[in-house]
C-alpha cells in the first residue's frame, strides 16, 4: 500500500479540524438557536456543553483515529478485542459513513441556496433583475442546478488528497472567513439598533434556562463539532505521531465555540438593525424569527434598506456563508472516500467520483421530495444519531478499547500525559460521564 497521506504540519490539521467544525452551524444555527432560546442563557448553557461534553468526545475520536490510521469502520474494528466487538465496530462504522453521507446531502442543498444569493448579489449590482428574481426563487432548476455546482466544488478538493486538496483549501479560507466576519460585525455594530440586539445576546436571563434549553445546546454542540461521523476520526487519522492531542483537540474546541460566538455578534445585533429599518423580525407567536426566514429574508430585507452598500455587504456575507459551508463539506466527503480507497480498489479519485455521484442523487432525491424529505432528514441524522453515535464512540473509547493501549496511543505526542489533569479525569469521563448524559439527552428529546 501506498504511505498513507498526512496533515503537513499542526496548523494545517487545525485549520482543517476548525474548517469542518465551522460551518452553517457556527454562522447560522448558533445564532438563530440563541435567538429561539431567549438569548444569553443558551450562550451560556452552551459553551458549558461544549467545553464539558463534547470536548472530551473530540478526544475520543481524534485518539482513536491517530491510533488505527484509518477510516472510521477499520478503526473501530482495529480497537475491538473479539470477534462479536469487531462486528459491532463495523455496523457503527459503517452507520457513521452513512450518517455523514446523508448530512452532506442536505449540506448541499444548503450551501447550494448560499451560493445562489452569493450570485445574485453580483447579478443585483449590475442590475439583471430577471436574473436574480430567478436566483431568488425556490425552483427546482436553481436549487439542483446549485446543489450540484457545490457539490463539485467539494469532489474537486477531495479528490486532491489530504495535503494539497483539504489542507490547502481550510488554510486558505479559513482566515478569510473570520476577516469577512469582523469586517461585517463592525460595519453592523455602526448601524442603529445593534446595540438592542447585543443586549439581548450577551445579558444572561438564567431563569429561561430549561430542559429543552439544554437539550438544544447540547445538540448544537455536537453537530458544530462535526462529532460521531467520523469527520474528526479520520482528520485525526491523517496527524503525526509528534503532535499533542489534547492541545490540538482544545484549540479546535476554542476556534469552534469562539466563532460561533463571534458570529452571534453579527447576526443577532444585525436582526434588531433589520428591525429598525422596519422589517418584521417576530413570528406570529411573539418569538424572534429563526429558521430559514432569518437568512433569506430578515437580512436579505436588512441589506436590500441599505441601499448600494447592501450589495457590497450581501456579497460579502453569502461569501462568508459558502466559505463555511465548503470548509465542512469536504469534511464530510472524506469520511466516505477515505473507507472506499482504504477497504477497496479505488482511487482517490475514483472513489470521490462514485460517491460524489451517489450523494448529488441522493439530494436530488430530497429536492423532488421536499417537504417530506428534507426536515425528516436533517431531524434523523443531526438530532439521533449524531448523539447516539458519539455515546457509541464514547463507549468504544471507554470501555471496548484496552486502557493500556489508549494511554499509549495519546502518550505519542504527549509523553508525559499520565500526570497531567487531563488523563486524570478524561477516562472517566468518556467511560461514564458522556455515555450517561448524551443518553438521557436522547431519552428525554424521544420522550418529550
Ligand atoms: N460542524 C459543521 C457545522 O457546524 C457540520 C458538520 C457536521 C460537519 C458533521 C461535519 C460533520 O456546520
Amino acid at each position: 500500500m501506498a504511505s498513507r497521506e498526512q496533515f503537513s504540519s499542526r496548523l494545517g490539521f487545525v485549520m482543517a479540524a476548525a474548517g469542518s467544525a465551522v460551518g452553517l452551524g457556527n454562522i447560522w444555527g448558533f445564532p438563530t438557536q440563541t435567538a429561539s432560546n431567549g438569548g444569553a442563557a443558551f450562550v451560556l448553557v452552551y459553551f458549558i456543553m461544549a467545553f464539558c461534553l463534547a470536548y472530551p468526545a473530540l478526544m475520543a475520536e481524534l485518539i482513536i483515529g491517530r491510533h488505527a490510521r484509518a477510516n472510521i469502520v477499520t478503526a473501530l474494528r482495529g480497537i475491538a478485542p473479539n470477534k462479536p466487538l469487531r462486528l459491532a465496530g463495523t455496523a457503527v462504522g459503517l452507520y457513521g459513513t452513512l450518517v455523514a453521507s446523508l448530512i452532506l446531502s442536505f449540506y448541499g442543498i444548503v450551501a447550494g441556496w448560499m451560493l445562489a444569493y452569493l450570485l445574485e448579489s453580483i447579478t443585483a449590482m449590475f442590475g439583471w433583475t430577471g436574473f436574480s428574481e430567478w436566483l431568488l426563487s425556490f425552483g427546482l432548476t436553481r436549487n439542483l442546478l446549485f446543489m450540484g455546482l457545490f457539490m463539485l466544488l467539494t469532489m474537486g478538493i477531495i479528490a486532491s488528497g489530504i495535503a494539497a486538496g483539504i489542507e490547502r483549501w481550510s488554510t486558505r479560507l479559513m482566515p478569510l472567513l473570520l476577516v469577512i466576519m469582523v469586517s461585517l460585525i463592525v460595519y453592523v455594530m455602526t448601524q442603529k439598533g445593534a446595540l438592542e440586539g447585543l443586549k439581548v445576546y450577551l445579558l444572561p436571563d438564567l431563569e429561561q434556562i430549561h430542559p429543552q434549553l439544554i437539550l438544544d445546546a447540547m445538540g448544537q454542540a455536537f453537530f458544530s463539532l462535526s462529532l460521531g461521523v467520523g469527520t474528526m476520526l479520520v482528520y485525526g487519522s491523517y496527524l503525526s505521531n509528534e503532535a499533542s492531542l489534547p492541545r490540538l483537540g482544545a484549540a479546535v474546541t476554542l476556534v469552534d465555540a469562539g466563532i460561533a460566538f463571534i458570529a452571534g455578534l453579527l447576526i443577532i445585533p444585525a436582526i434588531y438593525v433589520a428591525k429598525e429599518h422596519g422589517a418584521n423580525i417576530f413570528d406570529a407567536s411573539g418569538e424572534l424569527i429563526a429558521g430559514p426566514d432569518l437568512i433569506f429574508q430578515v437580512l436579505p430585507a436588512l441589506f436590500d434598506s441599505m441601499g448600494q452598500v447592501g450589495l457590497l455587504v450581501a456579497f460579502a456575507f453569502f461569501t462568508l456563508m459558502s466559505i463555511a459551508a465548503l470548509t465542512s463539506s469536504i469534511s464530510m466527503l472524506e469520511v466516505p472516500v477515505a473507507l472506499a480507497t482504504e477497504e477497496t480498489p479505488a482511487s482517490r479519485r475514483q472513489a470521490t467520483l462514485v460517491i460524489g455521484g451517489l450523494v448529488f442523487a441522493c439530494s436530488s432525491l430530497i429536492l423532488l421530495n421536499f417537504d417530506t424529505l428534507f426536515g425528516f432528514i436533517i431531524t434523523l441524522t443531526t438530532v439521533y444519531s449524531q448523539p447516539l453515535l458519539g455515546l457509541m464512540l464514547c463507549v468504544f473509547a471507554g470501555w471496548v478499547w484496552h486502557r493500556n493501549s489508549l494511554l499509549q496511543a495519546i502518550q505519542a505526542g504527549h509523553p508525559n500525559i499520565e500526570n497531567t489533569l487531563f488523563w486524570k479525569i478524561w477516562p472517566h469521563y468518556v467511560k461514564y460521564l458522556c455515555p450517561v448524559l448524551i443518553l438521557t439527552t436522547l431519552v428525554r428529546s424521544l420522550t418529550s
